[in-house]
């Protein structure tokens, strides 16, 4: 279509010149006598000219929005084939029958596709739960794509970026094969989810993109977390290698034998912090196609994936994960100053956080 407007525009363009000549020619040879109707001919002639001059203009502008037209009619007429009847109508805006622009997805060009974000915050066992959904044959789940800075400078290398996954374009260790049947990435919510997070709810709700909150309710069992992983990123306690997850029990023990030592004053805080993070995400993000999962549950409950299967419409399967918790005991036997921790957050809010093993 658009090779042929062009080809088009080129002969409109040729026929100018011709044209023109030839009306000088006729104004030249034509005796005086049979000037009224030379004139009529000439202004004739003019009037073509304009005419044609017209119709290239707004063809060339009618081209641009013929373009985003266009690509909007191929993304529909490439749907409308593969389209299931068994399919309610207020899913249709959540299937997509992506064409990736590296490779052919063959038998698979009609296995829909789920669009998905993992949306979370550091230490709260998204790294884990990723790897459990990649062992599911039909998820490719892509890692922490915008961890990379130049990926999420603004709105527009985001959106970029999120096209080419979504697409289908994108490489890494999780792509699955041309039958994947929900590919998305693990986002987290200071990797400018929460700075543009107007333009990005409004991308998911127009792409149709699911997002999966997967929050941790004890926060302090996070501060942990974080201050274990930031010394091991210090020390590199594992022969000389930092580890932000394990998938042994020794290398686990080894982790958790460092006790951090929580500074009191900054303590309540951080906690208000991340909790004040995680309660504006699920406010910012309410509009969205969404479900929340806390790790605590998951952890207690593998069951608890399986609404996530659910919530992607994918066959159940036996997830499976070599991640091994680091951090399993007692809140109290992993902080080194506990007495302290535990007068800051008596009659405090955040005083839950201080009793049971995991929560
Ligand atoms: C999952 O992938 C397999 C092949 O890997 C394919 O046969 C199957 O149709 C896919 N299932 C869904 C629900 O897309
Ligand atoms: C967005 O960021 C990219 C990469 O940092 C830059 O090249 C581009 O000019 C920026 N675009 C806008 C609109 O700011
Ligand atoms: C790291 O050291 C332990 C002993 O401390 C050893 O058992 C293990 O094989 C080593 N791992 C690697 C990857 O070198
Ligand atoms: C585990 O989670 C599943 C799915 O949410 C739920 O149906 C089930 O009741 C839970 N089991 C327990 C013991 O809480
Ligand atoms: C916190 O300290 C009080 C004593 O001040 C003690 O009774 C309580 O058991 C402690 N809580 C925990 C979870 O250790």
């Amino acid at each position: 279509m658009e090779e042929a407007g062009r080809e088009k525009d080129r002969t409109l363009a040729e026929e100018d010149p011709n044209a023109a000549t030839k009306d000088t020619a006729t104004v030249n040879t034509k005796p005086a006598k049979r000037y009224p109707l030379v004139s009529w001919i000439a202004i004739l002639g003019l009037i073509m000219l304009v005419g044609v001059y017209i119709l290239s203009l707004s063809l060339k502008q009618n081209g641009m929005l013929f373009g985003l037209m266009q690509t909007n009619m191929i993304e529909k007429e490439r749907e409308k084939p593969c389209h299931d009847p068994t399919i309610p109508d207020l899913e249709i805006p959540y299937i997509h029958y992506p064409t990736p622009n590296t490779y052919d997805r063959e038998e698979c060009a009609c296995t829909g596709v789920r669009f998905f974000a993992i949306l979370s915050m550091q230490r709260s066992g998204s790294g884990w739960v990723e790897t459990l959904l990649n062992s599911h044959p039909n998820i490719s789940s892509n890692g922490e794509i915008f961890s990379v800075k130049e990926r999420r400078s603004n709105i527009t290398t985001i959106t970029k970026t999120l096209d080419k996954l979504y697409n289908l374009d994108w490489y890494s260790s999780a792509a699955k094969n041309e039958c994947t049947a929900a590919v998305g990435l693990k986002w987290m919510l200071n990797q400018g989810l929460m700075k543009h997070h107007q333009e990005i709810v409004e991308y998911f709700n127009r792409r149709g993109v699911s997002a999966i909150f997967l929050l941790r309710r004890n926060l302090l069992r996070r501060y942990v977390s974080i201050l274990a992983n930031a010394h091991d990123s210090a020390m590199k306690q594992l022969n000389g290698t930092h580890k932000a997850h394990v998938h042994s029990k020794d290398e686990a023990e080894i982790l958790a034998k460092f006790k951090p030592t929580i500074d009191r004053k900054t303590l309540i805080t951080e906690l208000k912090q991340s909790d004040k993070l995680a309660a504006d995400a699920l406010v910012n993000f309410k509009n969205t196609r969404h479900v929340v999962m806390y790790y605590e549950d998951v952890v207690s409950n593998r069951t608890k994936l399986m609404d996530v299967l659910d919530f992607l419409r994918l066959p159940k399967r036996k997830l499976l994960s070599r991640h091994v918790k680091i951090h399993t005991k007692r809140l109290r036997d992993h902080i080194d100053n506990w007495e302290d921790v535990n007068s800051s957050l008596k009659g405090t809010r955040f005083e839950s956080f201080l009793n049971g093993r995991r929560r």
